[in-house]
C-alpha cells in the first residue's frame, strides 16, 4: 500500500483516480490547487504525488521541485490531456518518475503504481519506438554509477526517442559527444548517418559550405558541387560541437534551417528540404553568451530544447573506480596486455584527484599506466607524474588537505567493498552514524536515488552496478 497524494483543478479527475487508487489498496488524498498540494507535500510524506502538468493555476513546476529538493522519496507522476512526447519529456526533465495521459484506465494506473515501487519507467507515448537492439545507454558505452550519472542515462534513453533539438553543456572531456552519439544509437535514427561537426574549426565562409554544401563555382576553389554535413546527414542526426564560437551570420543562418528544415547550399539559388535531428554541444554555458549578446536568443530556445547538463567528474566520485575499470579493460585489450586492476594507493590517487580535464583526463591516465604497468598492475609509480604530485602536495599539510585524504580514503574504501556501507564503516574503525555524516559533510549520496540515512547503511544496500 502506497500513500498518495491526487493534484487535479478538476474535482471530477481527482474522483475518478481516487477511487480507482483505493481501489487498488492505496491511501489517497486528493488536492485542486498547487498551493494546497505545497503545503500538504511539506506536512506529509506521500510516496506517490500524481498531479496534472498543464494547469497553470496549479504552479505544477513549483511543486515539482519542491517535491525533488524536500521529499527525495516521494514519486511523482505526472497526468496530462495532451499526451505528445514533448509534455512527457518536459515532466521527465522536471524530474517526474513516470507519466500519464488522462483519461486514464485502472490498468495503466496499476502499472504506474507498480513502476514507482520498482523504481523505473515503462512507457512514455509510442511514438517512434527504435528500432534499434540497443535499448539502454550503458549498452552505448556510457559508463557510470553515480545517481548523476544513473539521471543522465535515463533522460539520454528518453529523449533519444524524440526529434527534439538537444543542447549538452559541460566542461572539457565530461562525455558530451558521447551522450550525442548515445543520443543517436538509441533513435530511431540509428540506421543513418550521424555526423560531427566542431563549428570553431572553420572560418566563417568554409563552415557555411561544411554545413549547408556548395556549388561549384561557388566561390574560388570550389570545382564541384559539394554537399554539406546536413543533407549528408538526411534522416539522421547532426552534433554540433561548441556551438558558443559560431559567427552571428551563421548563427542566423541555422536558425532559418531550423524554422524551416530547408538548407540552401552556397552559390544556389534554390532549397532543399533536409531531416535531421539536431544535437549541439558548447562547454561555455550558452546562457551567458546569451546574456553578453554573443549569442542569439532566439537561436538558443530553438536549440535548447533539451538542455542537458553534463556534470564534471569531480562532481561524481563514485564514477571513477568504474571509468577507471573501463578503461584499463579497455587498453589491456589493446595492448594484448594482462591487467587485473589498481593497486589500492594508486586508486587513492585516482580518488583524490580533482580532473580538471574530467573523463578523458582519467582516460589518458589509465592509458598511460596501462602501457607502464609491469606486473599485471598499475601502481602509483604508472600514475601521470601531475596526479601523484597533487597527492603528495596533499600529503601531511593543511586541515583541508587532511579532509581530502580522509575522502578519498573513504571512497577508495567504499569502493573496496563494493560500498558495502557495514563493511566500509568496520575497515574504517568508525561507527555506521559518522560514515553517514562523512559521506553528507562530502557530499557523497546514499543509495540510488536516495540521501543517505543512518538506517539506509545499517541496510547496507550496496551501490548497483551498471545498468
Ligand atoms: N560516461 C562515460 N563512460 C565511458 N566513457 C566516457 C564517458 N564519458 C566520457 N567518456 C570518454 O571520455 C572521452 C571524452 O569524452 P567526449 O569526447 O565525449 O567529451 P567532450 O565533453 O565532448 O569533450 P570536449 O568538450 O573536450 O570536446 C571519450 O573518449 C569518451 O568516450
Ligand atoms: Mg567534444
Amino acid at each position: 500500500m502506497a500513500r498518495i497524494l491526487v493534484v487535479d483543478e478538476q474535482p471530477s479527475v481527482c474522483m475518478h483516480v481516487s477511487e480507482i487508487l483505493r481501489d487498488l489498496g492505496h491511501e489517497v488524498t486528493s488536492e485542486h490547487t498547487g498551493e494546497d498540494a505545497l503545503r500538504l507535500c511539506r506536512a506529509i510524506e506521500f510516496d506517490v504525488v500524481l498531479v496534472d502538468l498543464e494547469r497553470e493555476s496549479m504552479k505544477s513546476a513549483d511543486l515539482l521541485k519542491v517535491i525533488h529538493h524536500e521529499c527525495s522519496e516521494t514519486r511523482v507522476v505526472i497526468m496530462s490531456a495532451g499526451g505528445s512526447i514533448e509534455a512527457a519529456v518536459d515532466a521527465m526533465r522536471l524530474g517526474a518518475h513516470d507519466y500519464l495521459r488522462k483519461p486514464t484506465s485502472r490498468e495503466r494506473l496499476t502499472e504506474v503504481m507498480a513502476t514507482c515501487e520498482r523504481g523505473r519507467t515503462t512507457e512514455l507515448p509510442a511514438e517512434g519506438v527504435a528500432r534499434d537492439p540497443l535499448r539502454t545507454a550503458s549498452e552505448s558505452g556510457m559508463v557510470g554509477r553515480s545517481r548523476a550519472i544513473r539521471e543522465l542515462m535515463e533522460m539520454v534513453e528518453k529523449i533519444a526517442r524524440t526529434d527534439s533539438s538537444v543542447l549538452i553543456t559541460g566542461e572539457t572531456g565530461t562525455g558530451k559527444e558521447l551522450v550525442g552519439r548515445a543520443i543517436h544509437r538509441l533513435s530511431p535514427r540509428v540506421d543513418k548517418v550521424f555526423s560531427a561537426i566542431n563549428s570553431a574549426a572553420f572560418p566563417e565562409t568554409l563552415l557555411e559550405s561544411e554545413l549547408f554544401g556548395h556549388r561549384r563555382g561557388a566561390f574560388t576553389g570550389a570545382s564541384n558541387n559539394k554537399k554539406g554535413i546536413f543533407e549528408h546527414a538526411h534522416g539522421g542526426t547532426v552534433f554540433l560541437d561548441e556551438v558558443a564560437d559560431m559567427p552571428a551570420s551563421m548563427q542566423v543562418k541555422l536558425l532559418r534551417f531550423l524554422q524551416t528544415g530547408e538548407i540552401r547550399p552556397v552559390g544556389s539559388e534554390s532549397t532543399r528540404y533536409v531531416d535531421v535531428r539536431l544535437v549541439a554541444a558548447s562547454n561555455k554555458p550558452l546562457e551567458e553568451e546569451v546574456a553578453a549578446g554573443r549569442f542569439r536568443e532566439d537561436l538558443y530556445y530553438r536549440l535548447a530544447v533539451i538542455p542537458i547538463h553534463v556534470p564534471p567528474l569531480r562532481e561524481r566520485v563514485e564514477d571513477i573506480a568504474v571509468l577507471a575499470d573501463h578503461f584499463i579493460k579497455t587498453f589491456a585489450k589493446k595492448l594484448g596486455k594482462r591487467i587485473d586492476g589498481l593497486d589500492p594507493k594508486a586508486l587513492d590517487v585516482l580518488m583524490a584527484h580533482d580532473w580538471p580535464g574530467n573523463i578523458r583526463q582519467l582516460e589518458n591516465s589509465i592509458e598511460r599506466g596501462a602501457a607502464l604497468c609491469r606486473d599485471h598492475m598499475i601502481r602509483v609509480e604508472d600514475m601521470p607524474i601531475r596526479l601523484r604530485e597533487a597527492s603528495l602536495v596533499r600529503e601531511g599539510e593543511t586541515i583541508q588537505s587532511l579532509q581530502v585524504m580522509e575522502r578519498a580514503h573513504i571512497l577508495a574504501t567504499l569502493e573496496r567493498v563494493g560500498w558495502n556501507r557495514k563493511q566500509a564503516a568496520e575497515l574504517l574503525q568508525i561507527s555506521t552514524t559518522t560514515l553517514w555524516r562523512r559521506l553528507k559533510e562530502f557530499g557523497i549520496e546514499g543509495q540510488p536515488g536516495r540521501e543517505p540515512t543512518p538506517q539506509g547503511f545499517a541496510g547496507a544496500t550496496p551501490f548497483a552496478g551498471d545498468r
